[in-house]
């Protein structure tokens, strides 16, 4: 008796408006970095500083999107992207962070919107994916009240330019990693090392969110979505025996996640933080939490792995396998939103961000597949308990600039040459087409 394979598969069939998409931000793709009146951002003067970017790199080019975007929105509809997440660089459209704007700025994004549109690609706007303008940063950038309202007349100037064309917006990516790793660990820019910095920074990421929206919702349409992109994930006990193992769980997760979450969906901030910063106390004028609590549409989640830690603080997981940087845990997507979803009633969720890097640069990236199948396996188990997960992007569309990491990990379903700038898909962007062909995913 011969069996046939196909017999045994499966098909996870995703709802008929799920939106399926791939993920860039600017300071990662676009290079031009001093093309057409831009000004330095903090990453463009971060990296120039010495030792802390892999291998001296930077930016400056990155895979040079600024010039190539015609052909990437091609690429992207050859591949069949329904919608791409990308971020607009602030300092194109304020050089100088307030004041005076750059035309050529607003023309390249109004240009890249239009092509999307023309390719069936309906675009999501990152307002803030941590490129602040240096000249900001020189008057004291997220640790400054003044940050906050240029952030909000930056928001309300894009809006107005683009709402008729783009209904997703997201103010901020991730902004515990803005603070944290920018103001507390230095390894991002701005490159503080303060963890009092850090608190201060992130109730000002916050308040900007909360200020920007009061900006925008005047003039947006029902159709038009704003929300936040947040990098959430279960911080998980190295030994779940161990109560000292569990306290230091405890303690990292208030910051990680639930300042961000209970300062969006319920205006306040865990009093732990509040008694160990009373800088933080300080900070917070009235009305802060009120404007950080006005409503969002969705809330956008980037799920990479989970964390794990003991009293010495974030460990490296062992059993599981990992991916160049971090540990496969699929199972912690669908337990962060399960309890997103249930604790703080969120409209919508996408899931903004999820990918994986490796080691090899090869084109047959048969565990990024794998990576992920299983990450949108637990996203279908979410859609059948009626969690309302509307589009999954994958990160990244291209292989690019990764921060601290330079170019060495390759987060791209497409492969960059960083010599020649030519891209190639990889066996994954040619999966990922047919999981959004079929609307489906085969196991
Ligand atoms: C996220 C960032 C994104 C990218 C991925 C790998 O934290 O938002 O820019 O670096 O990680």
């Amino acid at each position: 008796m011969s069996f046939n394979m196909d017999t045994f598969m499966r098909q996870l069939n995703f709802p008929r408006h799920f939106r399926w998409g791939v993920a860039t931000s600017a300071y990662q793709i676009e290079g031009g970095a001093e093309a057409d009146g831009k000004k330095p951002s903090i990453w463009d003067a971060f990296c120039r500083m010495p030792g802390v970017i892999l291998d001296g790199k930077s930016g400056v080019n990155a895979t040079n999107h600024y010039f190539l975007w015609k052909q990437d929105i091609q690429l992207m509809k050859e591949l069949g992207i329904k919608t791409y997440r990308f971020s607009i660089a602030w300092s194109r459209i304020f050089p100088d962070g307030v004041g005076e704007v750059n035309p050529k700025g607003v023309a390249f994004y109004d240009a890249l919107i239009d092509a999307l549109l023309n390719a069936g690609i309906e675009p999501m706007i990152t307002l803030y994916h941590w490129d602040l303008p240096q000249i900001l940063q020189e008057k004291g950038g997220w640790i400054s009240r003044d940050t906050v309202s240029a952030f909000a007349q930056y928001a309300q100037f894009c809006f107005l330019k683009y709402r008729d064309r783009v209904h997703l917006w997201i103010t901020h990516n991730e902004p515990w990693v803005a603070a944290k790793l920018g103001h507390e660990w230095g390894v991002h820019a701005p490159g503080l090392r303060s963890n009092e910095a850090a608190v201060i920074a992130a109730h000002h990421l916050l308040l900007s969110h909360g200020m920007a929206l009061q900006s925008m919702r005047p003039l947006a349409t029902q159709s038009q979505k704003l929300g936040i992109a947040l990098n959430l994930n279960p911080v998980c006990p190295e030994n779940p025996s161990r109560e000292a193992d569990i306290q230091a769980a405890h303690k990292y997760e208030l910051f990680l996640n639930d300042f961000f979450l209970k300062g969006l969906f319920k205006g306040v901030y865990p009093t732990e933080i509040l008694a160990e910063f009373p800088a933080l106390s300080r900070a917070i004028h009235p009305q802060d939490m009120d404007l950080i609590h006005t409503p969002i549409d969705f809330i956008g989640i980037n799920y990479y792995t989970r964390t794990l830690v003991n009293t010495g603080g974030v460990v490296a997981p062992q059993g599981n396998p990992h991916s160049s940087m971090w540990e496969f845990y699929p199972q912690g997507l669908r337990e962060i939103v399960e309890r997103v979803w249930n604790d703080y009633h969120p409209k919508e969720i996408f899931i903004t961000e999820n990918g994986t890097a490796l080691e090899s640069e090869s084109l047959v990236d048969l565990k990024r597949i794998e990576y992920i199948q299983a990450h949108l396996i637990e996203i279908h188990k979410l859609l059948a308990n009626s969690i309302c997960v509307s589009g999954y992007y994958a990160w990244s569309f291209l292989d690019n600039f990764e921060w601290a990491h330079g170019y060495e990990k390759r987060f791209g379903l497409v492969h960059v040459d960083f010599g020649t700038y030519q891209r190639i898909p990889r066996s994954s962007a040619l999966w990922y087409k047919q999981v959004i062909n079929n609307n489906s995913v085969e196991i």
